[in-house]
């Protein structure tokens, strides 16, 4: 199958590259600037900027993609607080550009998955996919904005929400959470991780694979890809120290009081995979097993 992911250089992009590429379907990785996607495994790349009109109508006829994994986006909170015009060009207006393209092929049997986000709700978490959304900052917003461009656009979609990401990492991605405890905690330096938010951190590899499960099963409409784990940051370094055999007292529990941040996050969020456990078959590993496949 022809693939075209987007946002190929970022945490998820990357690992979707090797996942669907180890599976032999015919990836196309598209990003800004240069390849930072390790070179074992053959895929095409294509360097774009997505708020580009043209350059996205000329990605998406030249490579023709049956499936199109749309993850790129600015997915750091403060960034997009800081700069809304920038956070729309390029998380609202980028996937309007991708969906009219994708539209003109007209190929039939055609998907858009979109990659959203936990940040579409605001708090009493964990989340059905129909619950109502109600965004706690910008980046939350533009999320929800392309959700609805998605759904009014006419085009076959799935939407897929995961939750807080981990998993391997290797040069050209940046460290997750995970690792900062791990370098931290190696160098016994005393951290302080917060408490008072609960989240269902998702295995990257789960997501690939749920992926995977919604295109061969022919599934269209919203999933919840996250893991099956309601946790706390400290609930997740404390596991990642006990998996790693580190020392676990070097973790302070704190409240988010600690950190005073510009952009308000849920306290209670995470989301329910229920749906995607029926639908799909979608079985996500445990958080601890998650920790020992990162670093192993
Ligand atoms: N990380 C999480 O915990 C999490 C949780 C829930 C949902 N998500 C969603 O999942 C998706 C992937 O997240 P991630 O963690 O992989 O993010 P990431 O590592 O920040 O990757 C996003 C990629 O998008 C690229 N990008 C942004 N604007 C672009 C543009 N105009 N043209 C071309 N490329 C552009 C970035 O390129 P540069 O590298 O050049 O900046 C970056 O490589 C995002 O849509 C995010 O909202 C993430």
């Amino acid at each position: 199958m022809n693939i075209l992911v987007t946002g190929a250089n970022g945490f998820l992009g990357q690992h979707l590259v090797k996942y669907f590429s180890s599976l032999k379907h015919d990836v196309t990785a598209a990003a800004r600037g240069e390849s930072r996607i390790p070179k074992q495994i053959p895929f095409k790349y294509h360097s774009l900027d997505l708020t580009d009109e043209n350059a996205v109508l000329n990605l998406v006829t030249s490579t023709n993609p049956q499936v199109i994994i749309h993850t790129a986006a600015i997915s750091k909170p403060d960034e997009c607080e800081n700069n809304k015009d920038l956070c729309l060009q390029n998380n609202v207006g980028a996937t309007r550009y991708l969906l009219h393209a994708f539209k003109l092929l007209e190929t039939p049997g055609s998907l858009f998955i979109y990659l959203s986000t936990d940040f579409i709700f605001g708090e009493n978490g964990p989340h059905n996919e129909d619950d109502k959304a109600g965004p706690l900052n910008f980046y939350g917003e533009s999320k929800l904005m392309a959700e609805e461009l998605v759904m009014g656009s006419g085009v076959n979609y799935a939407i897929v929400r995961p939750v807080f990401i981990y998993g391997p990492v290797w040069q050209g991605l940046r460290p997750s959470f995970l690792h900062w405890i791990k370098t931290n905690l190696e160098q016994n330096k005393k951290i302080k991780v917060v408490s008072d938010q609960l989240r269902t951190p998702t295995y990257v590899y789960d997501i690939c694979k749920g992926i995977d499960y919604i295109i061969t099963q022919n599934k269209t409409g919203v999933y919840h890809l996250a893991g099956k784990d309601i946790l706390s940051p400290y609930q997740m370094a404390v596991t990642t120290a006990k998996v790693l055999a580190l020392d676990a007292a070097l973790i302070e529990n704190v409240t988010s009081e600690t950190f005073p941040e510009p952009v308000q996050r849920a306290k209670r969020s995470g989301l329910r995979i229920d749906k995607a456990q029926r639908e799909l078959g979608y079985e996500p590993v445990s958080f601890e097993e998650g920790v020992k496949y990162s670093f192993n």
